[in-house]
């Protein structure tokens, strides 16, 4: 049974993927905690719990954040988007269906935070934004140009422990609408598979 709102107690309204959930927390229950435990939103995973490897990756008002470090009560009136929420319907959202076609994970523990940081990552880039990797960041620089390098730097936060980061890179390109040179590679074997 859920607790009553106390001195240690509130309750909030989180905005999930369009929906809102109302429901009574201990004001040290994390976010990533309150969508698994709580709201059986089991697709954020938990990794470190420490802000470290990026597996509890969500969207806050359309950017990346750690879920496991943002309290769930500081989350009331935010637009939460988890990986249950990136698809349209049947639809897969494009940087799934990149995932999936390039095959950018092995275990998938590490994918829904890995796809959620992807794109942000996209629309980050499309705004312009630099990164650590970016040469030139005046502000009157052109917008860099979405290279691997780039998306190994804008993606860093992300761990894969199983080691899957040249699909990730080439998933995450692909989405973005740049073919790397083995995503074209690794098209063509897949056409000849099919053939
Ligand atoms: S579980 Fe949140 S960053 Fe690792
Ligand atoms: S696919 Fe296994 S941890 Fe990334």
């Amino acid at each position: 049974m859920a607790p009553a709102p106390s001195s240690t107690n509130s309750a909030v309204t989180l905005n999930i993927n369009g929906e809102k959930h109302t429901l009574t927390v201990d004001h040290r229950t994390t976010l990533l905690d309150a969508l698994r435990e709580r709201l059986d939103l089991t697709g954020t995973k938990k990794g470190c719990d420490q802000g470290q490897c990026g597996a509890c990756t969500v969207l806050l008002d359309g950017r990346r954040a750690v879920s496991c470090l943002q309290l769930a009560v500081a989350a009331e009136g935010r637009e939460i988007t988890t990986i249950e929420g990136v698809a349209q319907g049947e639809k897969l959202h494009p940087v799934q269906q990149a995932f999936l076609d390039l095959d950018g994970y092995q275990c998938g523990y590490c994918t829904p935070g890995q796809i959620c940081s992807a794109i942000a990552v996209i629309e980050e880039h499309a705004a312009g934004w630099p990164s650590a990797a970016t040469d030139d960041v005046r502000p009157a620089a052109a917008p860099p140009p979405l290279t691997p390098e780039e998306i190994r730097e804008r993606m860093s936060g992300n761990l894969c422990r199983c080691g899957a980061y040249v699909s990730i890179v080439q998933a995450v390109a692909r989405a973005a609408g740049i073919e790397t040179e083995a995503a074209q590679t690794e098209g063509v074997e897949t056409e000849g598979a099919a053939a």
